[in-house]
This record gives C-alpha cells, structure tokens and sequence, in this order.
C-alpha cells in the first residue's frame, strides 16, 4: 500500500520524505487555509521534496473554471495531480484532463456508486473519506471494500486512495481490504511506527546492555 501525506506543512513533509517511506502529498483548501501560505508558492515547494502525486485541488464548481484552475496547476510540476470533487463538472474535468494525459484525484467520495462514476471518468485516484463517513455514523470501512469489490470486478485502474484518516486501525483496514493509497496527517504516520512493547523492549536492552560496560564504537 502506498503512504501519501495529508498536509501542507514542507517542515513536516521533508521529514516524513526522509524515512523513505512517502510515496505522495495530499492537499486541501483547508490543509493551505492552515499553512497560510500562498498555495501556488506551496504546492512548488512539496513537489520539489516528493516525486510522487502531489494532490493539488481546484476551487472553481463549474467544468470551464476548473479546467482553466487545472492548467495553472499542471505547469507547476509533473508530478501534479489535479483533485476535483466528485460532482457532474468535476467528473467531466477528470475525463477531460486523464484524456489529455494528466492525472486525476476525485474527492470528497463518500458512496460505491460516486466511486463507480470517478472510475468511468477515468479518474487515476478515487478519495473515500472514512473519518468523515464514520463521523456522521456511517461505516467507513464497509464504504473502501465496497469500492474494492466494484474495481475488481470491472477490471478499473482507478486506484483506490483512503482519505480523512484519522488512527492506525483505519490504515490496518485499508491494508487488510486492499487499498491502492492511504493518506493520512503526519502524526498518524507517525503512530504506525510505535508500540508500548517496542518501547519496553528497548528500555530493557539499554538498561542490560549499561550493565556489560561495552560500546560497539
Ligand atoms: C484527502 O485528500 C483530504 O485532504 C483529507 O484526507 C480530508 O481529511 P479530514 O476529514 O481529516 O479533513
């Protein structure tokens, strides 16, 4: 499963392309609004730290403006993936802009069928927001493997990137299910890494190890 990063912070961005372990960035109007930084000038700046997708999103609601949004973006850097929410215009702009050869990331899914139609648009990522989808009582989860069950059994390539991730256990799922991408805050991709044993454990090896008086440098 592919990492992206949900976030428009480079400090924390370049920290997590450090590990290796970051395949993508995600962004969102509300992700720039709290970088506060002007979003052109940001979205250069992670594409130079990434080779991955760098989700950029247009704002306009009408198919026109979002192409004319789209054309500004895709001269920033190859690696721009344009994201467009998932209504009759924005999917006419990703049939439009994956003709012409760019790609794609339809947002704000939050049901197999909004899933189906990003497919058919031919959309190179489909975002289902499970925190969102939870938070107001709905099944997360059920929605991502759902969505797998459809794309199999039609062959589509759409791949399937898990959104508004909120704990590790959303990402377990994601993996277990078979999702494409997860994108997640910085501080979740963080969490993956911890466990209360792994801490013991090394406690118990430093206070042993202090004991054999040695150094290995
Ligand atoms: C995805 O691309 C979105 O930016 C994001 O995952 C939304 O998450 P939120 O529900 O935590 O705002």
């Amino acid at each position: 499963m592919k990492f992206f990063v949900d976030t428009a912070d480079t400090a924390d961005i370049r920290e997590l392309a450090a590990t290796g372990l970051l395949d993508g960035v995600t962004t969102n109007p509300s992700l720039i609004h709290k970088s506060g930084r002007k979003f052109l000038e940001v979205v250069e700046e992670i594409c130079g730290i990434v080779d991955g997708p760098v989700s950029a999103e247009v704002v306009a609601l009408d198919h026109e403006t979002m192409m004319q949004e789209a054309a500004v973006l895709r001269k920033i850097a190859d690696n721009v993936c344009i994201k467009v929410p998932l209504t009759i215009d924005g999917l006419k702009t990703c049939k439009a802009l994956t003709d012409d050869g760019a790609m794609v990331n339809v947002t704000l899914c939050f049901s197999a069928n909004q899933a189906l139609l990003a497919a058919k648009a031919g959309a190179s990522f489909i975002s289902p927001f499970v925190g969102r989808h939870d938070d107001n009582g709905f099944d997360g989860m059920a929605l991502i493997a759902d969505i797998r069950l459809i794309y199999d059994n039609y062959g589509f390539d759409t791949e399937i990137l898990v959104a508004s991730v909120r704990h590790p256990i959303h990402v377990l799922e994601a993996a277990r299910i078979g999702a494409d991408v997860m994108t997640a805050p910085p501080s979740v991709i963080k969490m993956l890494s911890k466990h209360v044993l792994t801490d013991k454990g090394l406690e118990g090896f430093a206070a042993d190890w202090a004991k054999t008086g040695q150094t290995i440098l």
